[in-house]
């Protein structure tokens, strides 16, 4: 990508998105354009296609995407299921017809493997068993948004190249306790009881163990294979290690400070007991690719005044 290139966020002001568009701040892209969705509604077919043909952008971050929690994906599957179909398929089709030379990065998930697997989940998993019953829809349309990159790149000749981030967390995440994350939702209750004092209640043993990774390094990874990836294959982007969940809390604890005591309620479920990304792949096309530990991302987020506020307003 050269510095003047046109480049096009679609999804530019979400968590991942807002990180691409930082990480291409940073690196001195001069060119670039992150409508929101009330400007160019991925599922209004028309409007796309016509921003498409103006624009003839160089490069497409398809970052956009209906996301939710364990609760959203339960209450909403079909949308899940429609947007996020909806959502691609009307991306290729305007980039095939209208700017076929447009390079496209398309974002997966590895929340879309099966439900059981070996560890750490490898990129070979992809379609091979059983899914996850609380996010199919979801699950269903982001594994056809892949198959279609990859249909659209051997018919059409497009360039679409499709990465498998694992779970983010970082600036302008979710902070909704009931529809939110992991690590947004305990950054919230630590900083709540730091301020209110009492205790907080987590569900389970603490003894699961999950991978997370902080925005722009997931950002990091995306602007590297977009610069330097050109295959039908997909590319985990995770950090490689994990933590316990106990690990999680004490290292969030420790960043948020403040005097308030944890309690485990062991009456809940623990989940998947482990999910870890197998990131060989990424780091033989990115051998640099170094992302940062828990304690420096959730530091980035308690170190940005707006965002604390906005977490407690
Ligand atoms: N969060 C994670 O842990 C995670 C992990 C793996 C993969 N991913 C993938 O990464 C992508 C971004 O996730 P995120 O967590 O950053 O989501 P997010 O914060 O909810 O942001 C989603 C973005 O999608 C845009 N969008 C939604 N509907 C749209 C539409 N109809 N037309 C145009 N834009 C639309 C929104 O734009 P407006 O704000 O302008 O409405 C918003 O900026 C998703 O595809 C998700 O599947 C996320």
């Amino acid at each position: 990508m050269k510095r003047i290139s046109k480049i096009v966020i679609f999804g530019g002001n979400g968590l991942l998105g807002s990180a691409v568009k930082r990480v291409l701040v940073e690196k001195n892209f001069e060119n670039i354009k992150s409508p929101r969705s009330s400007e160019v509604n991925l599922l209004e077919k028309d409007g796309l296609e016509n921003y498409l043909e103006v624009e003839q952008p160089e490069y497409i971050f398809m970052i956009a995407g209906l996301v939710g929690g364990i609760l959203g994906n339960k209450t909403r599957p079909a949308d899940f299921l429609y947007q996020n179909s909806m959502m691609i398929l009307n991306l290729l089709e305007g980039v095939r017809k209208f700017s076929p030379k447009s390079k496209i990065l398309y974002t997966g998930s590895t929340c879309i493997y099966p439900k059981d697997n070996p560890q750490p989940i490898n990129e070979n998993r992809f379609m091979c068993g059983k899914l996850e019953e609380t996010n199919r829809g979801y699950a269903v349309a982001k594994g056809m948004g892949i198959v279609a990159c990859q249909l659209y790149r051997q018919q059409y000749g497009l360039d679409t190249i499709c990465v498998m981030p694992t779970n983010i967390y970082g600036l302008n995440d979710n902070y909704d306790l009931e529809n939110g994350h992991m690590i947004p939702s305990l950054i919230k209750k630590f900083l709540v009881a730091k301020k209110d004092g009492g205790s907080v209640t987590l569900w389970g043993s603490g003894t699961p163990r999950r991978e997370t990774m902080y925005s722009e390094d997931c950002a990091d990874a995306i602007v590297y294979l977009m610069e330097n990836y050109s295959s039908e294959k997909i590319v985990n982007i995770g950090t490689g290690f994990d933590y316990s969940v106990k690990e999680i809390a004490d290292t969030i604890k420790e960043e948020v400070g403040g005097e308030y005591k944890i309690e485990w309620d062991n009456s809940k479920p623990d989940g998947t007991f482990e999910k870890r990304t197998d990131i060989s792949k990424l780091k033989n096309i990115y051998p640099e690719f170094n992302p940062r530990s828990l304690s420096k991302g959730v530091r980035e987020i308690l170190d940005n005044k707006k965002e604390v506020e906005r977490i407690l307003g």
